[in-house]
């Protein structure tokens, strides 16, 4: 006799993109940062000391949610902080979410969304992406026609890095009946002339809630600590009643406060993935592959469509993606529908990046 729930037995657990435990592989396959986090935050590191700890931490990030409040000229109480993005997607399920009513997510997209929903044993709407993986016209109505309860969609989005603009983004919280998640993972990598913002929305829209990492745009993914910014009516019940008691921990509240305090540094690094990305895509393009137009830290590059040594481009995209293995270097194969002719490849350093095309370039050239 088995104890789980009838829906945690029935459902398949989220599947981690490989974490290797070889330093010398070249990891290019779950969108980490590739340089490390500013001085000030190793400064932070060397001063915790192991007395700081036997005491429980502040509750409520306080000292981290003032920095973020500053950052985006909010007030702190339009800020949650969690234990990464995903305890975030998770209180926002708990939240506001009753077990049987519908998720819907814009699809693909992050593989946790339906994982997590079938933790709360909530049906999910998948609502395709079109061709240039944009938003349908009719979106909005198709999430209301679903009954969802609560959206999310990944902006700029993934696996693709296509970026929906601020101003669709309102038509459709507008239009949406339930609570919108517009997770913004990747937004620090998006090209500043863009002049992007989506964080106003929540001043006016009282169902709108943004995710912000510190996994990606900060290097430290290892940390495990994200937030939310939304009105004050969605943030408080989540800050109130459904976060863990102690849900980030000392360390690391102090790090990632220090590294959204230096962002002068953390922006070095994104101008050089953006300058990187731009580089590695064209050389994609060079060798037959097409891209997206990506506003994130990866590039999804769809394999060249005619080579005859291979029945058919899903079988040349694994084969690439195994060969790449085999050669030290991770990226992401998903084997999803429309996705199977396509490798999703984090931005590496410069000298990461040419060792990947170097090997790509072996795979397809004839032996
Ligand atoms: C689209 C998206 N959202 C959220 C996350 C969660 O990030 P973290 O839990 O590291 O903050 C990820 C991580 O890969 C992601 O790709």
């Amino acid at each position: 006799m088995s104890y789980e729930r009838t829906n945690i037995q029935q459902m398949t657990g989220y599947s981690s993109g490989e974490q290797p435990r070889q330093a010398q592989v070249i990891k290019l396959n779950t969108n980490e940062n590739p340089y490390p986090a500013s001085a000030a935050v190793a400064q932070a590191l060397a001063g915790i000391r192991v007395e700081d700890l036997r005491r429980y931490p502040q509750p409520l990030a306080n000292g981290f949610r003032q920095v973020a409040a500053d950052y985006h000229q909010v007030e702190v109480d339009n800020i949650i902080a969690t234990n990464g993005g995903d305890e975030l997607i998770r209180l926002l399920i708990t939240t506001f979410v009753d077990p049987g009513q519908t998720i819907a997510i814009a699809e693909p997209s992050y593989s946790l969304y339906p994982v997590l929903a079938a933790i709360q044993n909530c049906p999910v709407t998948r609502i395709d992406l079109q061709e240039d993986w944009q938003m349908a016209p009719d979106f909005a109505e198709r999430l209301n026609a679903s009954g969802a309860r609560l959206a999310f969609i990944v902006n700029p989005h993934a696996p693709s890095g296509v970026l929906t603009p601020v101003a669709r983004l309102r038509e459709i919280a507008q239009s949406f009946d339930g609570v919108l998640v517009i997770d913004e993972a990747y937004v620090d990598f998006i090209d500043p002339e863009l002049a992007y913002n989506a964080v106003p929305l929540i001043q006016t829209l009282n169902n709108v809630v943004i995710l912000r990492t510190m996994s990606k745009g900060y290097s430290l993914a290892g940390l495990r600590f994200a937030y939310g910014i939304g009105a004050r009516e969605l943030v408080a019940p989540m800050l109130y009643k459904t976060r863990d008691s102690y849900n980030t921990d000392v360390i690391s509240q102090v790090l990632a406060t220090a590294a959204l305090a230096d962002r002068e540094h953390a922006a070095l690094g994104w101008q050089k993935v953006r300058e990187e990305r731009e580089r590695v895509g064209q050389a994609l393009c060079a060798m037959g592959f097409s891209c997206s137009p990506s506003q994130s830290n990866f590039l999804l590059a769809r394999v060249p469509l005619h080579d005859s040594r291979y029945e058919s481009p899903e079988i040349l995209a694994r084969e690439c993606y195994q060969r790449l293995k085999d050669e030290g270097i991770l990226v992401r194969y998903f084997d999803m529908p429309r996705l199977r002719d396509k490798l999703r490849i984090t931005i590496g350093t410069a000298q990461e990046n040419n060792q990947l095309l170097h090997h790509l370039e072996s795979c397809l050239r004839p032996e």
